[in-house]
């Protein structure tokens, strides 16, 4: 019965009631469009901020105030002024954006459509579901850590039980935070972000997973005796990278050296030369010497932005051609930031991401306790 429920109750879009872009801003010119997009954040001044995650294409970027990782974003929605916070991201980044901004602060998500398909994978509906069956089999504390890319509900789930948001810079730190107060972690939704992470901590034998689509895939009483469970989410463009693309490219090119983020799988985490969020992989680029070559493993826009900003470094997507775009990245489109800009001229605000209040208070505990560790 329960299964049933969830199927009609989980969906990709979140915020499937905001609007589309007028059709008079489909086709616009790219030079055209700058000088619009340039004309109208010249007018609105200090009223907006533009914040755009590493993944964004060149053209939300170089109008960007700030661009950076989930985690300098937050930090820069907490601390913005301005009345409109438009955000280069997906719905997870804006939400959070909205639960940290003041109440009289708008957040800006510019297209609908821009929704992290892994925050899609852990529903609070099925998160409250394996948590009653995992807590019935044990006396033991558990603390449940959702990853960033996660949605408000959740995060409130979390904050209720003692537990906490991490991004890919600070989950290390949220384990530890987690098992001085606790037992035992639940970690949402990236399985592979927290296996890399059980492993930075030696904690690697601990680790279980926790499958909520596959009914052999969860079993509460192994779950309850182990100290890692993990939920079985993950991120289609991380995946892609197999430790072959590695391997091979030592052969072809035994010069490179690889970064890749912490959502690739354990093997391509354990060949790479740097892991870490992807401000560290901007980093990683920004240090090496003149000449030096480094392989990117993560979404290809920011390998992109990397050849762009540092061409005394070369730059390399790592599994080349077959590397992917973010898609839920991706629907950020000029056409919807000249779009939204404008309106704002007009003194008309659209698609504003507002939290429901009963989620925003306990969602903003979580990230609190994420941005004091
Ligand atoms: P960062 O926190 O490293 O920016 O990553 C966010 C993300 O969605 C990676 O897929
Ligand atoms: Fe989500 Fe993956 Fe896109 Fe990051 S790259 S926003 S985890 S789908």
């Amino acid at each position: 019965m329960e299964t049933a429920q969830f199927e009609t109750d989980l969906s990709l879009f979140k915020y499937d009631n905001l609007e589309q872009l007028p059709p008079a801003y489909r086709d616009l010119d790219e030079d055209e469009r700058t000088e619009r997009i340039e004309a109208a954040l010249a007018e609105l001044g200090d009223d907006v901020v533009i914040l755009g995650h590493n993944y964004q294409r060149r053209e939300i970027v170089e109008h960007a105030d700030f661009v950076g990782d989930s985690y300098q974003l937050s930090k820069e929605a907490a601390n913005a002024d301005a009345d409109y916070v438009i955000f280069g991201g997906v719905t997870f980044m804006a939400e959070s954006a909205d639960i940290i901004t003041d109440d009289d602060q708008s957040v800006i998500l510019p297209s609908m459509e821009a929704s992290c398909p892994m925050a899609g994978m852990a529903e609070a509906l099925q998160v409250d579901a394996a948590w009653a069956e995992i807590t019935a089999e044990t006396d033991d504390d558990i603390i449940p850590i959702t990853y960033m890319n996660s949605y408000a509900d959740l995060k409130a789930f979390c904050a209720e039980q003692g537990g906490l948001v991490c991004t890919s810079s600070n989950a290390h730190k949220a384990f530890e935070y987690a098992f001085e107060k606790g037992d035992k972690v639940l970690f949402l939704p990236d399985k592979h972000l927290g296996e890399n992470t059980a492993h930075r901590l030696d904690m690697a034998e601990e680790i279980v997973e926790w499958d909520p689509w596959d009914p052999e895939g969860k079993d509460a009483s192994a779950a309850a005796a182990n100290d890692i469970i993990l939920w079985d989410g993950y991120c289609q463009v991380h995946e892609r990278f197999r430790a072959s693309h590695i391997e091979d490219l030592r052969e072809e090119r035994p010069d490179a050296n690889v970064v890749v983020h912490p959502e690739c799988r354990r093997e391509v985490v354990e060949a790479a030369d740097v892991v870490g969020s992807t401000s560290t992989i901007c980093e990683t680029v920004e240090d090496a010497d003149p000449g030096d070559t480094w392989a990117i493993g993560t979404e290809i826009h920011l390998a992109k932005h990397l050849d762009r900003w540092h061409p005394e470094v070369e730059v390399l997507p790592l599994c080349g051609d077959a590397c992917m775009d973010c898609n839920a990245m991706r629907q950020i489109d000029p056409n919807y930031l000249t779009w939204v800009l404008e309106e704002l001229l007009e003194g008309r605000e659209r698609n504003v991401i507002e939290v429901a209040p009963e989620e925003k208070e306990l969602a903003q505990v979580a990230l609190d306790r994420m941005l004091e560790i």
